[in-house]
């Protein structure tokens, strides 16, 4: 047996596909898979090419393993989407030692590809994008525990100009509504509580007629699996039918992840957002008027090419009008082969980006103690995930339908159940209370 080591980084859709590549090397029978790089034959990076920084931590991390591995013969593979991103570089660069690279649609000819590099000692590499792939055939190795990830689409259209994913992972295609809950029915059977419904633009998912909402709805009738959450949706696909299924079906958490990206009309415009400030704001109004108790959290970036602080200052406007419960923040980084980085230069210097992103992160955790602080004396239902905290042995931690971290004593009730706690004190990222009650669900 080859020992293999798999490291993951970036998003949810790569911790799923590092589930799906377990199980296709497994069905070979030849690989053992194991916790830490230094005994692995063979070392595996699923990479993300999202922002620089997601870059760099792999360039040098290949270097640290060869380094740390001091001529020991181990065969380095690069996943994900700077295989696709950054193809050229990682087969070329004489002074990256990566053996094999395989794209975000390539992994069933994972066996193939180390075979090759093994018998012949040349590098290879499949970095095709498909526009069928799905892996509907394959089913994850989970690491257990209450969720599940599942991903029902995959690719991206929508092309916003700072983006790279849809030159990462390509066009947009979703699966089979049968083969999704045929998947969800086995995971309620293996004893998961929650799924998540993963996809790069998840609330475009559409088969033979069939949408988003549709989808919702058929997961929700699988007995055993009491709540389900979805990731990352795009404002533009909110239509009526589907803020309704949220709103009325209680297995839907009723938590809606809103990118805004920015608070101008032109700035969004120049990033193909496709929606304009007003009709954002009138989206989370109407979300608001059918779910007053719905959470709401976003991802915003500064520093767009040609940002200026008036255009940024609407972007804080909007942020202030809306009250987001939690923002993940991101300076622009020019991406290769994205519209942006062919059309507009990078020219909002790195200081003003780091201005602007500090002055945000310190308004949003404002607003997100403010929005806890309110929950002190309610009364949430919330999933216990582990039993035990980062900080404490003593404590066990689950989250509240709005996916808030909540923190409770140690005590009569274990990991996968629900429990009604009241919540006593709040702090920006986490609420903490004592349990009244355990469900019986
Ligand atoms: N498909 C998802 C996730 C995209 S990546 C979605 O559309 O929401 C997650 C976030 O990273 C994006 O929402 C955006 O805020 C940020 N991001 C993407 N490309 C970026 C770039 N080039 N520079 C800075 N942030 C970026
Ligand atoms: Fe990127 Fe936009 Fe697609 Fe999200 S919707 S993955 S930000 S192109
Ligand atoms: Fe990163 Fe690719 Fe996910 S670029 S965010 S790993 S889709």
């Amino acid at each position: 047996m080859k020992k293999v080591y798999i490291e993951t980084y970036g998003c949810q859709m790569n911790a799923y596909d590092t589930e799906l590549v377990k199980t296709i090397l497994g069905r070979e029978g030849e690989y053992q898979l194991i916790d830490s790089p230094e005994e692995a034959e063979i070392v595996l990076l699923n990479t993300c090419s999202v922002r620089d920084n997601a870059n760099r931590k792999v360039f040098n991390r290949i270097h640290q393993i060869k380094q740390k591995r001091n001529g020991d013969r181990v065969l380095i593979g690069v996943l994900g989407c700077m295989a696709t991103n950054f193809r050229r570089q990682l087969l070329n660069d004489p002074a990256l030692p990566v053996d094999f690279i395989a794209g975000p649609d390539s992994y069933k000819r994972l066996p193939q590809l180390i075979r090759h590099v093994e018998t012949t000692g040349e590098k290879s590499f499949d970095v095709t994008l498909s526009e069928f792939e799905t892996y509907a055939d394959v089913y994850p190795t989970r690491e257990g525990g209450v969720n599940a990830w599942i991903a029902v689409m995959r690719g991206c259209d929508n092309f916003c100009t700072f983006c790279v994913v849809p030159y990462t992972r390509g066009r947009e295609r979703s699966r089979d509504p049968e083969n999704v809950v045929a998947e969800v029915r086995r995971l309620a059977e293996e004893g998961y509580r929650q799924v998540t419904l993963l996809g790069q633009n998840v609330n475009s998912y559409h088969f033979e007629g069939r949408d988003f909402a549709y989808l919702l709805q058929r997961v929700s009738e699988v007995e055993g699996i009491e709540r389900i959450r979805f990731t990352s949706p795009h404002p533009k696909d909110f239509p009526e039918s589907l803020l309704r299924v949220i709103a009325e079906n209680p297995k839907v958490c009723r938590h809606i992840h809103l990118p805004l990206q920015a608070g101008n009309d032109r700035i969004l415009q120049l990033m193909n957002r496709t929606y304009t400030r007003a009709e954002f704001l009138r989206l989370v109004e109407k979300i608001r008027t059918l779910m007053p108790d719905v959470v709401l959290t976003t991802d915003i970036i500064v520093g767009f090419p040609t940002e200026t602080d008036e255009e940024f200052q609407d972007t804080v406007q909007v942020v202030e009008e809306v009250q987001f419960d939690s923002a993940f923040i991101f300076k622009y980084s020019e991406r290769p082969r994205t519209i942006a980085a062919r059309k507009y230069p990078d020219d909002v210097p790195d200081a003003v980006k780091t201005e602007r992103i500090v002055y945000l992160n310190d308004l949003q955790k404002k607003i997100s103690y403010r929005k806890n602080r309110q929950h002190v004396g309610e009364i949430h239902e919330v999933l216990i995930e582990q039993e035990y905290t980062k900080r404490s042995p003593e404590h066990y931690q689950g989250r509240n339908e709005g996916n808030k971290i909540v923190v409770v004593p140690k005590g009569e009730y274990h990991k996968g159940q629900f429990v009604h706690v009241k919540i006593l004190e709040a702090a920006p990222h986490a609420l903490r209370g004592e349990v009244l009650a355990v469900l019986p669900k």
